[in-house]
């Protein structure tokens, strides 16, 4: 794990007003964050680009703002009731509660970094060093690497079949302990249900319990008739839509990777039945190239599904390369015709399409596309932040912290800047130009210490140009643009400010480029 940036990213992060800890001042709330002002800018960016990529950029894809309160039944059709659970242990002498298969798979997390620690051993010991023969040939990682295949297929098989018993077994027989106290005296494993809940006012007992949604799917499925009806669109046809999605983690990780409170963008894509693989394709292939648009092809990579869902015949994920490792960062599943069936049963309504060229009603396969807005924060974020040493006024090393964040995405795009603030004159200036700039990206104005000291700030919040206005911009309405990775500065027209800023950090340069 790279613990040394995971732990720079968190306190930047608190720092410079990405995120807070939830109620601080009470000591926090487990697996909940607070957005600050930068980070409530930058992931409305991250929103935006994602629903442009994916509503703007098709015609037959359109957006959804459902409610989070529905009808409890809902999650009873959607099988999350009876289904949505994760293995819970405790601790009998910590008190510490876990998820059974995340202990497991920390067994497989230390025999893998085994693994990789005598490769990079003996990538020292010779030259020309095959390190796929290396893995292949070496006894001990060759055993190792089978062991962990072996533990990691055994856990997949108890996991899909529900069978907590041996997730129990597993844990006994690879005497894993209590990763805070050492103790290894557990509890049997038992289901425990991610649904938090609550009581509507006017309907006593459990038909009035309410479910605080734990994904924003299921309002697309329900509302599929309405939108297909007021839309007139044909399958195949998407509904997308962004919002809160509520899940009682065992243990919230990870700072925002694993949160109780989240949010989602998701979009469900219906199809002709016999047609699904063909369309999970195309979403793999679009959704890798957003991803790649703003993140290093390098750091990226489709995981297949050890085990489907129940509902699906297909399902990746698209894994980042967190500091912690290579981890989930969006789902793509085929999800069949299971929830529009599901909800066609229970409700007793028909959710068909009639497709006018077959001349027959279907109810339409589903392929979804589901990612975590604040996993892909974390993931542009991870990205961005950069120490680097660069030559100071007197051309001395000195450090600073970058934020790169693709120009489209960062918090503010532009800084206004007089160079000193005491003289009259070049501050009204330079508020006029920062009024002037306003309407059209968010700009700050900052005219307080050293110009050095100033342009490091708008550095660590990742801000792409500083606009400084000096005595020369008296003289001939002209001022310096920063540009923020190569520090290079030129000299350009005030009133060209707004249209170079605008053509480098709007959007459309990125949705062009998916196209
Ligand atoms: N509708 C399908 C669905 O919800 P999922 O794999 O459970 O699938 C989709 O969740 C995405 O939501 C994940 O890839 C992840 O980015 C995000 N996500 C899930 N649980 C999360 C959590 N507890 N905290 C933050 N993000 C989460």
């Amino acid at each position: 794990m790279q613990e040394d940036l995971f732990k720079r990213l968190v306190s930047h992060c608190k720092e410079y007003g990405f995120i807070y800890p939830s109620s601080e001042v009470y000591d926090g709330l487990g697996g909940v964050y607070d957005y600050g002002p930068m980070g409530a800018e930058l992931k409305n960016n991250i929103k935006e680009y994602w629903w442009k990529a994916i509503v703007q950029m098709h015609e037959n894809i359109v957006g959804l703002d459902s409610a989070i309160f529905m009808h409890p039944k809902i999650w009873k059709a959607s099988g999350h009731v009876d289904a949505f659970n994760d293995p819970l242990v405790d601790n009998k002498d910590s008190k510490k509660r876990y998820r059974a298969d995340q202990l497991i798979e920390g067994e497989i997390d230390k025999l893998q970094k085994k693994i990789d620690k005598e490769v990079e051993k003996a990538s020292k010991r010779f030259d020309n060093f095959d390190e796929a023969m290396f893995r292949s040939t070496n006894p001990r990682v060759v055993e190792w690497a089978q062991r962990a295949d072996d533990i990691a297929k055994r856990l997949a098989k108890a996991l899909s079949a529900g069978d907590m018993a041996d997730l129990k077994a597993q844990i006994d027989e690879l005497g894993i302990a209590d990763p805070e106290s050492g103790s290894r005296n557990w509890t049997e494993v038992r289901q425990f249900n991610l649904m938090f809940s609550t009581q509507m006012s006017n309907i006593a007992g459990d038909d009035g319990k309410l479910y605080l949604r734990p994904e924003t799917a299921q309002g697309i499925f329900v509302n599929f008739l309405n939108v297909q009806k007021t839309t007139r669109q044909k399958v195949p046809f998407g509904i997308a839509q962004i919002g809160k999605a509520f899940r009682n983690e065992i243990v919230g990780r990870q700072f925002i990777f694993r949160m109780r409170e989240f949010e989602q963008m998701e979009m469900q894509f219906f199809v002709r039945p016999g047609s699904e693989m063909e369309w999970y394709e195309y979403w793999k292939t679009k959704r890798m190239a957003w991803h790649q648009s703003v993140t290093p092809a390098a750091k990226l990579r489709f995981k297949p599904h050890e085990a489907l869902a129940h509902y699906a015949n297909a399902a990746l994920d698209i894994e980042f390369e967190f500091p912690f490792g290579f981890k989930e960062l969006e789902g793509i599943h085929s999800r069949t015709d299971f929830d529009l069936n599901s909800h066609q049963e229970l409700s007793g309504r028909k959710l068909q399409y009639f497709d006018p060229e077959l001349n027959e009603n279907y109810v339409p396969y589903v392929v979804e596309t589901s990612i975590g807005v604040d996993r892909m924060f974390l993931a542009v974020m991870t990205n961005a932040l950069v120490e680097e040493t660069v030559p100071d006024a007197q051309g001395e090393d000195s450090t600073r912290t970058v934020l790169r964040i693709p120009p489209a995405l960062a918090p503010v795009k532009c800084a206004v800047l007089p160079i000193v603030r005491n003289k009259e004159e070049l501050v009204e200036k330079a508020r006029s130009i920062f009024d002037r700039l306003k309407p059209y990206f968010q700009c700050q104005y900052d005219e307080k210490d050293a110009i050095g000291r100033r342009y490091r700030r708008q550095d660590a919040v990742g801000t792409p140009y500083c606009i400084t206005i000096d005595f020369e911009t008296m003289e001939d309405d002209t001022v310096t643009i920063r540009e923020r990775d190569s520090m290079k500065q030129e000299r350009v027209p005030v009133a060209k400010v707004a249209e170079i800023v605008r053509e480098k950090t709007d959007m459309h340069r990125l949705l062009a480029s998916l196209t």
